[in-house]
């Protein structure tokens, strides 16, 4: 099956690792790459990680992301970090909205709304992400959940803005439990999301905008994700912590 749609895996360090861990990490990555390679590398330390992970993969096509990004560009937001501080740091991305920090540092989508047009006027790539609990999906309410998160995280953005964004489709009950949505399951919702985008934006919009899986993803089930039609990447957890995991699933087969 040929994609028109780029790929990109795309690896979500989270609050692990020192300095060192991750440079090596990002080194060892960079040296197994397949030269030949055809779809877009994303790393995302952390903030106090990005200048080692930069370093490693300096001049390689890796590129570098934020796993989050504040709304203003300066001012007295103790322990927030802006657009511009990142985009001095090097990276070209921020993911925005992840559920770890919608559940735990109570964002809401007006919240996430903000960063995201705040990423965007200062030219970062977001990687929004989305995605029901466990129990919207027991309750049916899968649908509704992820229509009002993109409802509400894309207001008053234009569709050539928001064409830099890609969604992550996340869901919340497969984070770090090991339980990764089937194949159908993860495909059936990125459908989903399609659709809401050529609702909110067009049909050629929608075709062309890049929706990735996240939740449990491994080197055991990449390549039946991969193989799906409507799933363009996969945003990676506990996996991309390690190095010869990751490349499996960077190379992934279909
Ligand atoms: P996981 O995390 O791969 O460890 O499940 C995914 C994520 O939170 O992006």
């Amino acid at each position: 099956m040929i994609k028109t749609r780029k790929s990109l895996i795309a690896g979500n360090w989270k609050m692990h690792l020192s300095r060192k861990e991750a440079g090596e990490l990002a080194l060892a990555v960079r040296k197994g790459l397949d030269p030949d390679m055809k779809h877009e590398v994303l790393f995302a330390p952390s903030f106090t990680n990005l200048e080692a992970v930069r370093q490693a993969i300096h001049g390689s096509p890796i590129l570098l992301a934020a796993q989050d990004v504040h709304w203003e560009d300066a001012g007295a937001y103790t322990g927030a970090v802006s657009p511009l501080q990142i985009k001095d740091a090097g990276c070209t991305h921020a993911i925005i909205g992840h559920s770890e920090r919608r559940k735990i540092f109570l964002e809401t989508d007006e919240i996430i709304n903000k960063k995201l047009k705040s990423a965007l006027k200062n030219s970062l790539f977001p990687v929004l992400c989305i995605g029901e609990t466990l129990e919207e999906r027991e309750q049916q309410k899968t649908y509704r959940v992820l229509q009002t998160q993109m409802q509400k995280a894309f207001l008053e953005i234009d569709a050539g803005s928001a064409s830099k964004i890609v969604i992550a489709y996340e869901p919340v009950w497969a984070i770090g439990t090991g339980k990764t949505a089937t194949p159908d399951q993860a495909q059936d919702a990125h459908v989903f999301i399609r659709k809401e985008l050529e609702r909110l934006y067009g049909e050629n919009f929608a075709t062309g905008f890049r929706i990735l899986y996240g939740g449990s993803v491994k080197a055991e089930n990449i390549d039946s994700l991969m193989a799906q039609p409507d799933i363009d990447g996969v945003l990676v957890g506990g996996e991309s912590l390690k190095a010869d995991k990751f490349l499996r699933i960077i190379h992934f087969r279909v």
